[in-house]
């Protein structure tokens, strides 16, 4: 289907080249970094890791952080530390994506799905008491976009029915939920630094906790279950011998990624800055459209903006979602979709037996999610261009 042509779009934009959803920023200095490490003769988890997990640290208010080489990874071995195992359960939302729900499924346990609230796309704290059963190990809260989770209530529900909290804060690095940063609340906190994330190590991710026992137990797992230090074996101060204490994965970082990671956390808060200021521009210029609905903010949080996701008023609307991203792409403007939720896609429908409207408010904001492009990579009028293109689709096919 033809949304614009080629004159109209000059007419909006006059923009030639593609805008991506998303571009990392990755400067000199990470550049650099990288082939100091690439010279140095040591590569794999080393120094740059051991400095950049008490950089993230530091930066967090975390007691402690181990760098992974994934979220993923985070929050799997979060699980193992939290004892989670075969018949258990956990509790998170549909609206995730496929990771949160594996690692549990990984482990024979169960995610049992809790709906969201429609504002803030996060876990609905009204019903995970109701979800609450003898089974029940942990609650894995999803800061969507990066906005937040109700945490007071979640920290009182898991200290009411004694579970474990693993935050996936994949989208969540900077924000904050009533002054404290997140990544210092729950019991354990999962950050990503996949390619799209506020900060990048091209895959990454990193694990934090004030619980000594399982920060330990995580680092250990990372590797292979080793005795402690033996990523030092094959250096100065390292010693040959190591002991397999349990089987474990293999899930560490190595210096080249903390390479990146050590430049890319030194520039977040310049970072933030960008997106909030774009985050701002948006607000500003589709706050007064009859088709597009804004991100909600709670009063008590702040954003990080991760994800810039509007909610498209389809009745008033004569084109849906798809057709609305597939008029910005031909306006040359890349969009996406955060999330098609879990229990709408086939493993989860077959094995657990899910309908699309067992979840309505999962169902109801993905069928009305557009992710926008929101990035420090992006310029004034890169940015310009889309609230044009937006601005014009939702006139152009207003109903
Ligand atoms: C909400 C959420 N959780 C977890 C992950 C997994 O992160 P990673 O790719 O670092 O394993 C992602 C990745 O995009 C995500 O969006």
């Amino acid at each position: 289907m033809r949304f614009s042509t080629q004159e109209e779009r000059a007419a909006v934009t006059e923009r030639k080249a593609f805008l991506p959803y998303h571009v990392p920023s990755i400067g000199e200095d990470e550049i650099k970094e990288v082939a100091d490490t690439l010279r140095s003769g040591w590569i794999t988890t080393g120094e740059k890791t051991h400095r950049f997990e008490s950089e993230f640290a530091r930066y967090t208010g975390a007691g402690y952080a181990v760098a992974l080489n994934s979220c993923t990874a985070a929050m799997h071995l979060a699980l193992v530390a939290a004892g989670v195992g075969e018949g258990d359960e956990i509790i998170t939302t549909p609206y995730t994506f496929a990771a949160t729900a594996a690692v549990a499924i990984w482990l024979k346990a169960k995610p049992v799905f809790v709906d969201i609230d429609g504002r803030s796309f996060n876990i609905n704290c009204d019903l995970i008491e109701a979800a609450i059963t003898k089974k029940t190990r942990a609650i894995m809260p999803v800061h969507i976009g990066g906005h937040p989770c109700d945490m007071d209530s979640i920290m009182k529900i898991s200290s009411q029915h004694n579970l474990t909290v693993i935050e996936d804060a994949a989208h969540a690095l900077a924000s904050e939920y009533k002054g404290k940063m997140i990544g210092s609340i729950g019991d354990m906190t999962a950050f990503s630094f996949y390619a799209t994330k506020n900060i990048t190590t091209g895959e990454g991710g990193m694990l934090t906790t004030d619980n000594e026992e399982f920060a330990s137990r995580v680092r250990k797992l990372s590797l292979h279950g080793l005795s402690k230090d033996a990523w030092k074996r094959y250096g100065a101060s390292g010693s040959w011998y190591y002991e397999i204490e349990e089987p474990g994965f293999k899930d560490n970082l190595s210096d080249i990624m903390a390479s990146l990671g050590i430049h890319q956390l030194k520039r977040l808060d310049e970072f933030q800055a960008i997106r909030q200021k774009y985050a701002g521009i948006y607000n500003r210029e589709f706050s007064g459209l009859d088709a597009v609905g804004i991100p909600h903010v709670d009063g008590d949080v702040t954003h990080n903006w991760h994800l810039y996701i509007i909610q498209l008023k389809l009745e008033r609307l004569l084109i849906d979602r798809a057709e609305f991203i597939e008029a910005l792409r031909q306006m040359n403007i890349g969009a996406s979709v955060h999330f098609i939720p879990l229990h709408m896609h086939p493993y989860y429908a077959r094995t657990f037996g899910y309908k699309p409207d067992d979840f309505p408010n999962a169902k109801y904001v993905y069928e009305r999610a557009v992710s926008l492009p929101l990035y420090p990579a992006m310029t004034e009028d890169d940015v310009a261009d889309v609230v044009k293109s937006v601005k014009y689709i939702a006139d152009k096919y207003a109903r």
